[in-house]
C-alpha cells in the first residue's frame, strides 16, 4: 500500500500504469472503513488493474450543526485494512491540498437534489458533487464505485459524470447489510445498544412497503402502513421521510407507470444520528 498525501505525488504514481495502458479502479471514501467500503473494493481489484482508494472528511458537504469534528476517524485501522485488501495506493489529502486557499469552484446538481437529503442538508450535494468532481480530474479512473446505500448520492453522481461528460464508468455496490440487517455505515458507531436494536426497524419498514407494493398495493396505502408500523417498532425515533421515488430523478412515484423499478427510501433520526437506507423494488408481474 502507497500513502500519498499531494495530487501532484498521486499523479506522478499513476503515470506509468496509466502509460503502460493499466485501469484504475477508484473508491472515494471518508474513511472509518467497514465491510461495505470492503466490497467496493474486492470489486474494484477484480475489474481493473490498479486500485485507489481516497480517505478525505470533506469539510463542504457537512453542514455547520453536522458531526463533521465528530465523524470517526480511523487511520491505522484503515491503513491496515487497505493493505489486507490488497490495495495498491491510498490517497489521503489534507483539507488544504483539497482546497487550496482561494478555492471558489463548487458544482452543484439541479433536480435530483431538490428534495429529501438535498433538502434536509442544504449545500451538502454540492460538497459531493464538488469534491468526487475533483477527486475524478486527480485520480482520472476508468471506474468508480459508490455504494447503493447513498441512492440520493449515486443518482448525483450518475448525473454529474453525464452532464460533465467524465469518461469514467460508475459501478454501484449493493448495500452490506449487518446479521440483523442494518445497513453498514460509519454513523451506526454513533448507536447505543439500544438505539442499534430499535434501528432494525429501519430495514423492516422498507420491507413492508416492498412485500405491499409486489402483492400489487397502492404506493399511498403501502406507505401510510409502512410509516405507522416505523412508529410502533421505532417509538423513539423520529422519521424524516419515506417514499417511493423514481431511482435516477428522485421524483416522488404513485405507481410503476413508466418505469420497471421504483426506489423506496427512508431516513429517521435515532438520538443524534440519521440514518439511510434503501430497497429497489422491481415492477410486480401482475401490473
Ligand atoms: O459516500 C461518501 O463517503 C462520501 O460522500 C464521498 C463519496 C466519499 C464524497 O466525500
Amino acid at each position: 500500500l502507497k500513502t500519498l498525501e499531494t495530487v501532484a505525488a498521486l499523479r506522478s504514481e499513476l503515470e506509468p500504469y496509466r502509460f503502460a495502458g493499466k485501469t484504475i479502479g477508484l473508491v472515494p471514501t471518508m474513511g472509518a472503513l467497514h465491510a461495505g467500503h470492503l466490497s467496493l473494493i474486492d470489486r474494484s481489484r477484480k475489474e481493473t488493474d490498479v486500485t485507489v482508494v481516497s480517505i478525505f472528511v470533506n469539510p463542504k458537504q457537512f453542514g455547520p450543526s453536522e458531526d463533521f469534528s465528530k465523524y470517526p476517524r480511523t487511520p491505522e485501522v484503515d491503513a491496515d485494512l487497505l493493505r489486507n485488501a490488497g490495495v495498491d495506493i491510498l490517497f489521503h489529502p489534507s483539507a488544504i491540498e483539497m482546497y487550496p486557499a482561494g478555492d471558489s469552484t463548487s458544482i452543484t446538481v439541479k433536480g435530483i437534489t431538490d428534495e429529501f437529503e438535498g433538502a434536509i442538508r442544504p449545500g451538502h450535494f454540492d460538497g459531493v458533487a464538488t469534491v468526487v468532481a475533483k477527486l475524478f480530474n486527480q485520480v482520472q479512473p476508468n471506474i468508480a464505485f459508490f455504494g447503493q446505500k447513498d441512492a440520493q448520492q449515486v443518482a448525483v453522481i450518475k448525473q454529474m459524470v453525464r452532464d460533465l461528460q467524465f469518461p469514467i464508468k460508475l459501478r454501484v455496490g449493493e448495500t452490506v447489510r449487518e446479521r440483523d440487517g442494518l445497513a453498514l455505515s460509519s454513523r451506526n458507531q454513533y448507536l447505543s445498544q439500544k438505539q442499534h436494536i430499535e434501528a432494525t426497524g429501519v430495514i423492516a419498514t422498507l420491507q413492508r412497503v416492498s412485500i405491499a407494493l409486489g402483492l400489487g398495493k397502492d404506493i399511498k396505502s403501502a406507505l401510510s402502513d409502512a410509516s405507522h408500523y416505523f412508529s410502533i417498532t421505532c417509538p423513539d425515533a423520529s422519521l424524516d421521510y419515506l417514499e417511493v421515488v423514481n431511482i435516477e430523478t428522485f421524483c416522488k412515484m404513485d405507481s410503476f407507470k413508466g418505469v420497471e423499478k421504483l426506489l423506496v427510501i427512508i431516513a429517521a433520526r435515532f438520538g443524534a444520528t440519521r440514518l439511510l437506507d434503501n430497497l429497489i423494488i422491481d415492477r410486480p408481474t401482475t401490473e
